[in-house]
């Protein structure tokens, strides 16, 4: 049985992971560390909220003294580092909290698995053989942006572009020191772009997919013709899983979904799929219609795609959902969750939750 620390659990990839998780690993017991910013949402896991092997724990992960103290009251053995600030438009208008929590907060988690695992209960054990392990979370993006062709390896050199994939760059940077200076069991993971039920509606997929159902402007960034490479979020959960029991301790395994695609392609995909499933828009118009070409985003990289040779042929882990097969699930929940969309965009789920544990 692993005591898992779980961060950012609350938020769209987290919350598919504890999911996932707990399905795939029945004995395991999970903490869900999260501190409910705009991004956190506990309805994200109400169908486990009572299950006895969670627990949800609200909180900031830049607080060391709480983080240190969760380490030691839950005998944390294996921590999954989610918790992040994680949208770039943001990190472009309000650089600051990206630098607290995506690098303080990995610090603060950092010190408190080196105190735990390494310093108590005794001192020369290697932690890795105690079965301790610390996967950081982290993204594709601290690679920069390609050209037309190549793709990213483990070895590709970092170059992020934006505030957010700076602060994850840094986040990652000290958690491979981590490893070579004070021997902590650290894996990493570099992911492309995940799409997938509960994910805010802020990322292109969800918010395409919101503005679509009720009739508004559908913003396409420059020309449209930027890649990213899709990756439905339960593949990447499994991705995780997969590194977390077989990845080789100080190790990073990028993680990708083999299925690159323009932005403009991606639009055009959830417009198709929507007329099909609810019927065309007022007046017989076709949703793509909506698409409005906007002002390009600052330092807009052009294109991502991951070489996930690593984790394949090391570690046997491949996608299962196909772009396809993902994007049609994907708009099937949310057409059946518009109560989730609504809540999540008035702002109601969080009075609820406010009322529940406070103010973030
Ligand atoms: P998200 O924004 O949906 O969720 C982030 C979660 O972290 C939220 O629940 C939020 O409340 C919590 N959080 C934020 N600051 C916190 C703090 N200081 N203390 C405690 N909790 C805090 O993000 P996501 O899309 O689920 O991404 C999760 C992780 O995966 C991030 O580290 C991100 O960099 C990485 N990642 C995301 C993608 C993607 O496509 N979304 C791809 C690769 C990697
Ligand atoms: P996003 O979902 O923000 O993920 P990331 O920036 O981490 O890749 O954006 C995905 C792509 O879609 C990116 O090239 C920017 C573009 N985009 C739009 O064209 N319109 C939008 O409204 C948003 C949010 C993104």
């Amino acid at each position: 049985m692993k005591r898992i620390l779980i961060t950012g659990g609350c938020g769209f990839i987290g919350s598919n992971f504890i999911r996932h998780m707990l399905k795939q690993n029945p004995d395991d017991r999970i903490v869900n560390l999260d501190k409910l910013t705009y991004a956190g949402n506990p309805a994200n896991l109400a169908d486990v909220e009572k299950d006895p092997r969670y627990l949800f724990v609200k909180g900031d992960i830049v607080d060391a003294d709480l983080v240190k103290d969760i380490f030691s009251g839950q005998q944390i053995d294996t921590v999954v580092h989610f918790a992040a600030e994680s949208h770039v438009d943001r990190s472009i208008t309000g650089p600051a909290e990206f630098i607290r929590t995506n690098i303080l907060g990995t610090f603060n988690l950092l010190e408190a698995a080196r105190e735990a695992w390494l310093k108590t209960p005794a001192p020369g054990v290697d932690a890795s053989e105690k079965g301790c392990r610390f996967v950081h979370v982290s993204t594709d993006e601290v690679y920069g942006s390609l050209g037309e062709t190549g793709a990213f390896q483990e070895t590709t050199p970092y170059d992020p572009r934006s505030p957010y994939s700076a602060s994850k760059a840094s986040s990652d940077h000290l958690v491979s020191a981590y490893f070579h200076t004070y021997g902590l069991p650290v894996l990493i993971t570099n992911c492309s772009n995940n799409y997938g039920p509960y994910q805010f509606p802020e990322k292109l997929i969800p918010l395409v997919i919101n503005n679509a159902l009720q009739g508004k402007s559908l913003p396409v960034y420059g020309d449209g013709k930027n890649v990213r490479d899709w990756l439905y979020v339960i593949d990447h959960g499994e991705a995780i899983r997969t590194v977390l029991h077989k990845g080789r301790v100080g190790e990073t395994y990028n993680i990708g979904g083999n299925s690159e695609k323009q932005n403009i392609e991606v639009v055009q995909t959830i417009c198709d799929l929507l007329d099909e499933k609810t019927g065309k828009l007022p007046g017989g118009k076709d949703r793509r219609s909506l698409i409005t070409y906007v002002k390009d985003r600052a330092g807009h990289d052009r294109r991502y795609a991951i070489d996930a040779t690593k984790i394949r042929t090391e570690l046997g882990w491949t996608p299962q959902v196909t772009f396809a097969a993902g994007m049609e699930k994907t708009i099937d929940w949310y057409l059946s969750n518009k109560a989730w969309i609504a809540s999540v965009t008035d702002g109601t789920y969080r009075e609820y939750y406010e009322k529940m544990y406070g103010k973030s």
